[in-house]
């Protein structure tokens, strides 16, 4: 465990919590937050808020490890995309009651949460979220920064492509396509292939809007304002 002292987790909200719990319980000892915020905010919970994420790339070698705890996809894809770029050693938080199959895969930044089963073969790619008692089949093939809500089921062999959101307690029928920036409503049974950035709920799922889902498109809100990785001392 001398690997896992110092901890930063970025995003100090109620998915924080939750990330900090998980580390906690999987042997991480000294938790620090940061979140652009600050210095609005300084402190989640018990513990401290240090600083926005242009100062975590500043403070990186102090820590062992980094997660990005931020609930929007597109965002999360845009700020561990940062963190990855300036070469943190961002981790992988495994709660130990949650289930992942030794023959799965999955990316860095990924969190699984207690109750969740991952099955073999399954690959996920950096930053998804596996949720509470949620489950992913075998051979699904989930894009960086997805998130399975929870209690949503994702049968097998189900492709997912990246920021797309699996509302809470949604099924998902075995050999689906899902593209892109979707969001599937909570509670849907998605029985037929969805397209990039739709939203789509009900039983069973249809298109929900004709406005598009924004989890993609996060960088038309973002303005990180960064340095460069190679400016970094
Ligand atoms: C699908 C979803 C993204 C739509 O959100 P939204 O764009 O704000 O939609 P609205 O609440 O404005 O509802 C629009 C219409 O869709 C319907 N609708 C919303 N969510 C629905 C769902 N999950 N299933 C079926 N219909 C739904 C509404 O009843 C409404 O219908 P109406 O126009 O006939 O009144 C959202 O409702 C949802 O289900 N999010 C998932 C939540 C979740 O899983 N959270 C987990 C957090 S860890």
């Amino acid at each position: 465990m001398s690997n896992r002292r110092r901890l930063a987790i970025l995003g100090a909200s109620g998915h924080g919590k939750v990330v900090a719990d998980i580390a906690i319980q999987s042997g991480w000892q000294d938790l620090t937050f940061y979140d652009d915020a600050w210095p609005r905010k300084t402190r989640h919970e018990h513990w401290e808020v240090r600083g926005t994420l242009p100062m975590l790339l500043h403070d990186l070698p102090g820590f062992d490890g980094v997660i990005v705890a931020i609930g929007h996809n597109g965002i999360r894809e845009a700020k561990l995309g940062a963190l990855l770029a300036h070469g943190a050693r961002v981790v992988t938080l495994v709660h130990p009651r949650a289930t992942i199959s030794p023959l799965a895969r999955l990316g860095p930044g990924c969190v699984v949460v207690a109750g969740a089963v991952i099955n073999a073969f399954a690959e996920l790619g950096e930053g998804c979220i596996v949720n509470t008692c949620a489950s992913v089949g075998h051979d699904c093939r989930l894009g960086a920064c997805v998130h399975v809500a929870p209690g949503a089921n994702v049968a097998g062999d189900v492709e997912i492509g990246r920021t797309s959101w699996i509302g809470a307690g949604a099924a998902v029928r075995q050999g689906m396509t899902i593209g892109e920036g979707v969001m599937v409503g909570a509670g849907a049974a998605v029985v037929a292939n969805v397209g990039d950035r739709q939203v789509v709920g009900g039983v069973p799922a249809r298109p929900l809007s004709s406005s598009p889902a924004d989890a993609a498109d996060a960088s038309n809100v973002l303005r990180l304002n960064l340095p460069s990785p190679q400016g970094r001392s």
